[in-house]
Formats: structure tokens, sequence, C-alpha cells
């Protein structure tokens, strides 16, 4: 059968700043409308949150549809601990669901291994450190350069010899931890889950069903594109999906960029915008501004129209998702930086400040203050809307939807 694109909308939700901007709500939020997630890039480093009825719940390798009983897909890009799996199942199943998943058999694993190489690497770098989530990310995808991990499906099949991976450690580590249990745990875990991801969405889309890609982290985290080398180890933007997956070009669909109102980045690196003093503590405490994942205080900042004007185009996103406009109306100024200073030259281009980004100063905007508005309507007060039609002017891209909090009712859908 030939697939005819016209019936399917598949769509991908980036992040375009350091991640958190709260992808895991939008991706909650669209879910009805598709029939599998598929998270594509990255581990469980990253942190997901989705509030429903005042209770909160964080997901780092399964999709956010979980709690929507979606198909869910884990893309050979993904680079995947299985214990962390089996947590997210169990949380799953304590909610009386049942996971429907797949996990394709090419993901690189992250054993024990790889999580102390992380430490380790860390450590030797000192006050360069990058502040990773020591989840064993980065290594894992290095251990796969290097052909020495296995992969999911090498792990079910009982094919794969992990010696050559111990013998690397052993050159540096100076404990190996245990791996049999490791092994036996996993092998549990994935029995009966693996396939070909890829190929599960081409027959979806085939059948006429749409599916979402959710992105972990952000823009400015590509291992390429980002700020290297304060990046995470995977591919972030949206191109990363058909390359990742094994699907052609056109099945990406539509990008939304998720964009926070402000900025914040967790861990070491240049961040222009950051704000030193009061209002960050009010927006950090606010916003509740807290790693998902390590728990670690995040650097708060004012939102960067450099950065973000670059993630728009890494990303080619067609429509943007802001959230958290409610934590503005905390505070009572209000700035957008529109440039940067740096090396006595003014610049708006991030690629060409990105290798002085330590040095540069941001220029800012003044904006309305958003300070006691109430955003709970159905509709934004002039502030506010002024705020995002002035981003929609920069950026060139439509702010479809607003996120006013945390819950799936606190949404504001714009250009509808
Ligand atoms: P890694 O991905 O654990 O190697 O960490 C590399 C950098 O990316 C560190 O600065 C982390 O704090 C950051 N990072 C990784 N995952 C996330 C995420 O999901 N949200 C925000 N920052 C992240
Ligand atoms: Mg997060």
């Amino acid at each position: 059968m030939r697939l005819n694109w016209r019936y399917v909308r598949n769509l991908c939700i980036v992040g375009l700043q350091w991640g958190d901007e709260g992808k895991g709500k939008i991706v909650d939020y669209y879910a009805d409308g598709f029939q599998a997630v598929v998270r594509y890039n990255g581990g469980s480093n990253a942190g997901h949150t989705i509030v429903i009825n005042g209770r909160t719940f964080v997901f780092h390798l399964l999709p956010s549809g979980s709690l929507k009983r979606k198909r869910l897909l884990i893309g050979p890009g993904v680079a995947l601990d299985p214990i962390t799996l089996d947590e997210e199942l169990g949380m799953i199943a304590k909610e009386g669901g049942q996971a429907d998943l797949m996990v394709d058999d090419r993901c690189t694993l992250v054993t024990p291994l790889e999580k102390e190489m992380d430490s380790f690497v860390e450590r030797l770098r000192g006050s360069n450190a990058i502040g990773t989530t020591k989840r064993g990310i980065g290594p894992a995808y290095a251990m796969r350069a290097l052909r020495l991990t296995p992969r999911a499906g090498d792990l079910e099949k009982g094919e794969f010899d992990l010696a050559s991976a111990v013998s690397f450690c052993k050159s540096f580590l100076r404990e190996i931890p245990d791996l049999d249990q490791w092994k036996e745990k996993s092998r549990q875990v994935l029995a009966g889950r693996t396939g070909d991801v890829g190929g599960e969405v081409m027959k979806l889309n085939e059948a006429g069903h749409s599916v979402m890609f959710e992105g972990a982290q952000g823009a400015l985290l590509d291992l390429i594109f980002g700020t290297y080398p304060f990046v995470t180890g995977a591919h972030t933007i949206a191109s990363y999906v058909p390359a990742g997956l094994g699907i052609p070009n056109r099945a990406l669909g539509d990008v939304m960029g998720v964009v926070k109102a402000y900025t914040t980045r967790v861990g070491g690196g240049p961040f222009p915008t950051e704000i030193h003093d009061e209002t960050g503590e009010v927006i950090r405490r606010e916003g509740k501004e807290y790693g998902a994942t390590t728990g670690r205080p995040r650097r708060v900042g004012w939102l960067d129209l450099v950065g973000l004007k670059y993630a728009v185009r890494l990303n080619g996103a067609s429509e943007l998702a802001l959230t958290k406009m409610d934590i503005l109306t905390r505070v009572r100024e209000m700035k957008v930086c529109v440039r940067y200073s740096v090396g006595g030259e003014e610049t708006g281009d991030f690629s060409r400040a990105l290798p002085r980004l330590a040095e540069a100063k941001p220029v800012y905007q003044d904006m309305p203050s958003l300070y006691g508005l109430e955003l709970s309507e159905n509709h934004l007060p002039r502030a506010a809307e002024q705020l995002v039609e002035f981003l929609e002017a920069e950026l060139r891209v439509k702010v479809t939807l607003v996120s006013t909090g945390e819950e799936r009712s606190a949404t504001i859908q714009r250009h509808a």
C-alpha cells in the first residue's frame, strides 16, 4: 500500500532552549490526536513532568503519552537503561495501566559501566565539569561508537559478550560494577518487548494513524549544534527524528517548538541571560526550577531571542508552544534579550556569538510587566498578548499554545 500523506499528520515536539521547557505537559496535552508517542533521542537524563489533578508524574524514559494509554515506542537513537524502564513500567502498573511498549532492538544500552564512566569523566574535568546527570548517557553513545556496548536486541538474544567492554573499563576504573545481575534483570525487562520501531511508525502511518515524536533536552544541548562541550551526548533537534528512527524525512511531519517564557539551564556552560539577583530566586521558587532527574536547582534567566532564532532555524519549527507564562506574573520586571554584545560588536546571530558566548552580554528590550495578572481566563490579558505577539514577530513563527499552569486545563489555544 502506498502511503497517503494527506491523511496522517505526524508531529514532533522539541525543546528550543536548554531542556526543561515543559515538553511533557505539551506531549500529554496533544496525545489524544495520536495513536503512538515515540521517544527518539537521549535517555533517562530526561525528566518529563506531567501534573494531573494535583498529582505529579515524572518520566525519564517512557514517552509522556504513558498516562493516556497510547502505543509507546522507544526508537533506536535512545540510550536505554533497562532498570529505569522497569521502574517506570512499575509506575504505570500501579496506576492500573499496562504499557503497550515496543523498544527498538538497535537501542544502545546503558550498563552500570557507563554510569561509572560518567562520574569518572566528570571528575577528570575538575572545575570544567559539564554537570551531567550521571545517567551514563554520553558514555553509552561513546561506547556505541567504540562498538563495545550491547544493543537491546543483542542482550535479549544473549548474544553479546561484555568482556571487551569490561577490559576497556578496567584500564581506568578502579572498581568494576557487577554486571551479571544487571544482565539478568535487563533481559527480563526487555523480553518480548523489542522490535523495529521505525517500521512500526510506518505501519501506523499506512493504516492512517498519526504519530507524535517526543524530543528530550533542547536545541542548545545538541551534541553538534549546542553550546559544546556543555551539551548532552545526543542529537536533540528535529532532524534527528527521521535519521534516528530510520523513517523518511517527510514522515517527520510538523515541528512544534516548546519555549519556556523565561530560560533555565542546569549544569555548567555559558548562559548570557542568567539572572543573579532576587528576581532569579523568585522565578526558581515559583517555577519549581529544580532538576526533575537530579533535583539540582536550575540556573534561571530571561528569555533569549538570539538563542531562540537559532533553535527555530535548526528545528524548522512551524509553530510554538509558550510555557510557564504564569510564573512571570510573580515578578515585577519583564524583559527579553534581543541581541548580544560580544567582542565589541552587537549581534543577533547565535552561531557568530557561540565561540565567545561566555563573554556575551545581553542587550535587553523592556516589555510590559506581567506582575499580578490573572491568566486563568481563556484569553490572555493585554500585556501577555503583547509579549506573545512580540515573539511571533521576532521569530516569525506562530505561538499556537500558551501554557499558564501545570494542569492540563491551564492551556490556552491560539490561532485555532
Ligand atoms: P548528560 O546528558 O547527562 O550528559 O548531561 C549533559 C548536560 O545536559 C548537563 O548540563 C545536563 O544538566 C544537561 N541535561 C541533560 N538532560 C537534560 C534534561 O533533560 N533537561 C535539562 N538539562 C539536561
Ligand atoms: Mg526536564
